[in-house]
């Protein structure tokens, strides 16, 4: 393991969406999942519910997912929006612009909406990542629960970085639970809350090296009794 300060993991961690074929040693896997369960969580209920797929199982659940989707003709009943249906400036440009920059890396235009599509398609299949993980809770838990999991999954990304590993958060699971919680054995009452991709980052790949510009301090802190 290097010595990767928080900060360095931090400032490298970026969204990976194409990864190389290369299994993750199981106990490094291991080792990532049991210090990201010393995660802060409101009342320390740790109401995640962990799902980890690899080989097979990964395959199986991506083809039910892919299938369903095709069959529904995209149609979902999603676990949440994933955005508010009018997404305010400067959210809605942000998002866009996201989008664009991405689309760009992959040499996909505005108006190529089938290979827009086909791209979106990939977060079903976790990217290509050799490991991909499911995080579910309760469904009546509430939101300062949805925190506690928000917290859960950037301790894994952290954590993944630290050891040479990338990963990409993923809200698209949540707008196909059904086919999820089928393939993964588990009952309605479980909320799926967002996947997680996890892998060696492909070399190469524009998509892979876009970096994501964030926001000023100013433009969202104040700083109170100072
Ligand atoms: C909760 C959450 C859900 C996300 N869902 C997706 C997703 O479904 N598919 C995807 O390709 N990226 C997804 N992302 C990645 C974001 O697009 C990405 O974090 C953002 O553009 C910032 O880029 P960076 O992660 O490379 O710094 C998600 C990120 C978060 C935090």
């Amino acid at each position: 393991m290097s010595s990767m300060s928080v900060t360095q993991a931090l400032m490298t961690r970026k969204s990976v969406r194409v990864y190389e074929d290369k299994p993750v040693p199981q106990p490094l896997l291991q080792e990532i999942l049991e210090l990201a369960g010393r995660s802060a969580s409101g009342g320390n209920v740790q109401p995640w519910k962990v799902d980890v797929l690899t080989g097979d199982a990964l395959n199986s659940m991506a083809q039910s997912v892919q299938g369903f989707i095709q069959q529904s003709g995209g149609k979902s009943e999603p676990e949440f929006p994933t955005y508010p249906s009018k997404l305010a400036d400067p959210y809605h440009s942000r998002r866009g612009d996201c989008g664009e920059l991405m689309y760009d890396a992959l040499g996909i235009a505005r108006e190529d909406k089938m290979n827009r599509i086909m791209q979106t398609m990939k977060n079903y299949n976790f990217f290509g990542a050799p490991v991909g993980i499911i995080l579910s809770m309760d469904r009546d838990m509430g939101q300062p629960q949805c925190l506690d999991i928000g917290i859960y999954m950037q301790s894994i990304m952290l954590l993944a970085k630290e050891r040479g590993l990338d990963t990409c958060p993923q809200v698209s699971w949540t707008v196909f639970p059904q086919p999820v919680r089928e393939a993964l054995g588990l009952g309605d009452d479980k909320k799926i809350m967002a996947g997680i991709c996890l892998g060696y980052k492909a070399e190469g790949e524009a998509v892979n090296e876009i970096s994501q510009e964030r926001a000023a301090l100013e433009d969202y802190i104040s700083f109170h009794g100072f």
